[in-house]
Parts: structure tokens; sequence; C-alpha cells
């Protein structure tokens, strides 16, 4: 006897009529029509069945923290900095924590399982990070939350920036990361990319760095962040986000770039929502919209993922852990409009995160952790088209989550009772 079977679920991938049969948290077979005894059934209807959302850039020590003190009047990166530092001294370690658990809840809500989130670790007392490990600790259960030691102030900038993230890795944070753009000078933005890398080759961790996040063409970062990634072996295991410089890039340079990339197996994070807004705020017309290149990028072969980066913080006053409201926002900037595109934008806030971070178990397969949205929508494209509501949210086969269909009542004469804005079957 199943724990679980949902039976006529269309997957990501476009086959219909397919059942998902759960057992002792796992996924035991995806089959067309399967039929077996459960103790528990989801008729799907036709609608999608997708594995979780996963955000691989996000910062959760700063989320829903608006206002706090005083809103970023000039919306650009550098007052956001600057606003986060008059934050800073007045943070508690339990104010963080009911901040972040309130945003995961909002997270599960949409079906979001996994997010890697960035964590400040310039204040001398770590306050940040103790805070999101407890956090960690407490949502393992239903959302795997996976640590980024960021050096937000700069590495070398600051006197205690390598000290503090050292400290934040022995303490049990997951990745390294690092902002050479906030350095100094670009020698010493460089410098700091070579000693990050160094030292997550040494302790077998991963890398994910914000990267060239600004409008400046000749912003060289990533190009290093390549090479040190081939010289100390760590190509499939460094992700670059931001690279907004990109866009700006003299295209002769940036057709040296991308294959120097590929050979590194570099990730790369867009977050489409805050790069529209962040970027460009130097121009008057044209406005440049600052994401880096993604549909490029994708023909190059690189693992490219849409992150969701700020809720409701000192960069961004908007935002509800809406992977789709993200994937939405990535189509448009990046004119993602073909078929394959549109499919691509479903993938880059579902697969391509989840290989980025690494996750164990991610997918909809036989032998899978049995963790899944249903959605009201009949495809991928039509997902992001609604921001499709979460009907069902599953983690480890239990349901966890659950959202009313969105269906209006029309009252008008000869027209339909109800309306739901799902396009043609
Ligand atoms: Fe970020």
């Amino acid at each position: 006897m199943l724990d679980l079977l949902v039976r006529n679920a269309t997957l990501p991938d476009g086959r219909a009529q397919m059942s998902i049969a759960v057992q002792d948290g796992r996924i035991a077979e995806v089959a067309q029509g399967l039929e077996a005894p459960a103790h528990d059934t989801l008729d799907a209807q036709g609608l999608l069945v997708s594995p979780p959302f996963v955000d691989a850039h996000f910062h959760l020590d700063s989320a829903l923290s608006y206002g706090q003190p005083r809103v970023n009047e000039s919306g650009t990166l550098l007052e956001g900095i600057a606003l986060w530092g008059e934050l800073k001294p007045h943070l508690t370690v339990d104010a963080i924590v009911e901040r972040a658990l309130r945003y995961c809840d909002w997270a599960v809500a949409r079906g979001l399982l996994a997010i890697r989130s960035h964590v400040d670790t310039s204040h001398a007392s770590l306050p940040t990070v103790h805070a999101l490990l407890e956090v960690k600790q407490r949502v393992a259960p239903y959302l795997d939350l996976q640590l980024v030691a960021f050096p937000q102030d700069g590495l070398l900038r600051t006197p205690d920036g390598l000290c503090n993230l050292k400290r934040a890795l022995d303490l049990g944070v997951d990745v390294v990361g690092g902002i050479p753009h906030f350095e100094r000078t670009m020698a010493m933005g460089a410098e700091s990319i070579r000693i990050l890398c160094e030292l997550a080759a040494a302790q077998g961790k991963r890398v994910d760095m914000h990267c060239d996040e600004s409008d400046d063409p000749l912003s060289r970062h990533v190009e290093t962040l390549a090479y040190e990634t081939q010289r100390v072996g760590l190509q499939g295991r460094v992700t670059g986000s931001h690279l907004t410089s990109m866009h700006s890039m003299d295209n002769y340079y940036v057709s040296k770039l991308i294959p120097l990339m590929a050979e590194a197996q570099l990730g790369v994070v867009a977050n489409p929502l805050i790069n529209i807004t962040l970027q460009g705020r130097h121009d008057s017309y044209p406005k440049r919209r600052g994401m880096t290149r993604v549909p490029e990028l994708l023909a190059a072969g690189l693992t490219v993922a849409f992150g969701q980066d700020c809720v409701m913080d000192p960069w961004y006053g908007l935002g509800s852990g809406d992977m789709l409201e993200v994937a939405h926002m990535g189509l448009h900037v990046g004119q993602m409009t073909s078929q394959t595109a549109m499919r691509q934008c479903f993938e880059a806030v579902t697969t391509q995160p989840a290989r980025l971070l690494g996750l164990d178990g991610y997918g909809l397969a036989a032998g899978c952790h049995a963790d899944f949205v249903w959605l009201q929508a009949r495809h991928p494209a039509e997902a992001i088209r609604l921001r499709a509501t979460r009907l069902a949210v599953f983690r480890r086969g239990r349901r966890i989550a659950s959202t009313p269909a969105a269906t209006a009542r029309l009252e008008l004469a000869h027209r339909p009772g109800s309306v739901d804005c799902l396009g043609p079957a």
C-alpha cells in the first residue's frame, strides 16, 4: 500500500496523465496511468505538478526589514548598502530569526522549498550568522536553507572582513561568498577572488560571489572568477551572482568571456526584479536593463538560474517569495518569449538552481524526495503567465500547504458563471 498516489498530473516536460507513487517520503515510481492502492490520493485534474521552486540567491537576514530605519530614497545599490549599515548595529538575533521564519512561511506557501541565502558576515559579533544558523535548523523539516558567508562591507576593504568570514565558515556556514566589485580597487577585487577560491578549495566548499553588480562595462571580476575557478580545480562548484556589468560590456569582449566561463563550468544567477530596479540608475535615456546575458549564457551551456535576491528590505520594497514572479520578470527583461525560452525561464526557478545548490534527491523521478507543487496551470509557460496558484505543496510526501484555486465569479448575462484565466487545453 502506497502512502500517496498523485494521478492525472501533467509534468513540466509535457508528459500528461502521469501518476506519481510515493512511499516513505520518496517517489517510488512515475508512470503514465499508474493505479495502485494508497492511503491518500490526489487527482491533479490534468494540471501541472512540478518539483518545488528553488531560489538560488536570497538575503534572508535583511528580508522583511523594509523601512527600518528608513526607506531607500535614491533606489540605488549603494544607498541600500549604506542603509543596511545603519540598521546593522540595531539588529538582534531574535528579531532576525522572527523575520526569517516569517519569510520561510511565505516561501512554503509559494512552493519554494529550497533557498540559498547570503548571510552578512561584516558585523564582529556575527548576529546574522547565529540567527540564520538557528533558522536553518528550525526550518529543516520543511525547507532546505543553504547559507553563504557574504562579506557585505568587503573582504579586504574592512580590517576584519576575512577573519569574520572565516569565523562564519567555522560556525557552519555552507558556501564561500564575496563582493569583489565593492573592494577599493579592481586589483583588490581580484585579490579577494583569489583568496576566497583558495579558501573554498582548501575547505571543500562551493563558492557563490556577488560579482560585477554594476553598470560598469569595464568591470572584469567574472573573468578573474572563471580563471581562479579553473586554477584551484573548483569547476562546476562556483557561481557568479548578478554579473550585471555583462549587460553593458562590449560585444567583442563578451565573445571571449562566455567561452571562458563555460570552460570553468561557472554557474550564473541573474536576479531580474532587483537588476531591473537597481541597475541603470545613473542613466538618463535610454536606461539600461542591467540583467546579465541570460539567453547567450544558456546557449553556451552554462547553468543559469533566476534568484529573488530581496524581499521588502533596504534594496527592494516589494516581493513575496513568488519564484513565478521572478521568472515572469526574467522572461520579459531577457525577451525570452519563444516556447523554448519560456520553458527555460521555468527551469531557471526549478531545476537549474537545484543544480547550482547541489540539492540531493531533487526532481520528479523514482528515488527522488517526494517534494512537489501542484499548480493551477497546464504547462510551465502558463504557470509563469498566471503566476499560478499553488494548489498544494508536498514535502516528503506530506501536504504542507494549500491555497484555494483562483476563480472569479462572474455576474454577466449570457456569459459563464466563473472564470480562471486558464488557456485552451
Ligand atoms: Fe544579493
